[in-house]
């Protein structure tokens, strides 16, 4: 029996803390934090995620604004609200939810974020500032990873660390935290891709187990080594006729496979997902301290 981490508990007990710093510092006569979340769309996944990510700063005090925009709009367009939201000295942090639509570059929109108030921490100065070990925005999702670790005392010092998928969101930025000298570090880390060879033998070696591929089962107990730490980042749409809205959420790993052999797991959903907004709330409140 595997100990469930709990993103929704971790994230409550980061909630309940940055609730209290809101308050001391609104006390002080301060602006709470403010966050402001573009939306280009109405991709219903993307939808679900911002309308948490505003539901969070209610709960824990900071304002929140969200900018949505239709499909049509230009590049330009979005470029130009992107510096508004760069030179308004109320709004202290922001993103730009992903995936965009095809005619707008995402890496145009990233690299034009000021890098003060990128949360997401994507922009290339703040990923530079990451591989060097400086202080910045840590990418929401793997950062909340990490205080997940961190709340459960699970380090990744002097183990073996597998981390499949190699995205700019998780699956890079992981695999270098996760191998570099911090509390929650120190792991000899792999990372496994669409082009690996013997991908479940690699995966069958590791002591802890991150998976942030976008395949729904793709992780088979075979693949587990007996006492892994499985961390899933998965969040994927099946179809189940049972439920009303047609589909459930499963992760990259088979759960109910998977569970009995591992130490601890994150369930899907309740697990990195609640943990990904705490990261960026956390990035936010940061965000607001370092206000100039
Ligand atoms: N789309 C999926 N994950 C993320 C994220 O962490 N930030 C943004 N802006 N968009 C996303």
């Amino acid at each position: 029996m595997a100990t469930i981490l709990d993103g929704r508990a971790t994230s409550a007990a980061i909630k309940d803390d940055l609730k209290k710093k809101v308050e001391a510092m609104v006390a002080e006569g301060k602006n709470p934090p403010h966050l402001v979340a573009v939306m280009v769309g109405n991709n219903p996944a993307s939808k679900a995620y911002v309308g948490n990510k505003i539901k969070f700063c209610g709960e824990v005090g900071f304002k929140s604004t969200l900018l949505q925009f239709e499909t049509s709009i230009t590049e330009a367009e979005l470029l130009a609200e992107v510096d508004k939201l760069n030179n308004d000295p109320g709004v202290d942090g922001y993103i730009v939810q992903l995936p965009l639509p095809e005619h707008i570059s995402e890496d145009k929109v990233i690299e034009t974020v000021h890098p003060d108030k990128d949360v997401d921490g994507f922009h290339v100065q703040n990923v530079g500032k990451m591989v060097a070990g400086l202080p910045t925005y840590l990418p929401a999702t793997p950062f909340g990873i990490t205080k997940m670790m961190e709340h459960y005392g699970i380090s990744a010092s002097g183990k073996n660390v597998v981390v499949i998928g190699r995205s700019h969101i998780v699956g890079r930025p992981i695999s270098i935290l996760l191998s570099q000298s911090r509390p929650y570090g120190n792991g000899t880390v792999t990372v496994c891709h669409s082009r690996t060879q013997n991908i479940k033998e690699i995966c069958a070696e590791a002591d802890i187990l991150v998976v942030a591929i976008g395949k729904a089962n793709f992780v088979t107990a075979d693949m587990v080594k007996e006492g892994a730490v499985v961390i899933d980042v998965g969040m994927n749409r099946v179809e189940d006729a049972s439920r009303k809205r047609g589909y459930k959420l499963v992760g990259d790993v088979d759960y109910e496979a998977v569970e009995p052999k591992a130490s601890y797991i994150t369930p899907v959903p309740g697990g990195v997902g609640p943990m990904t907004i705490a990261g960026l709330m956390l990035n936010t409140y940061q965000s607001a301290l370092n206000r100039k």
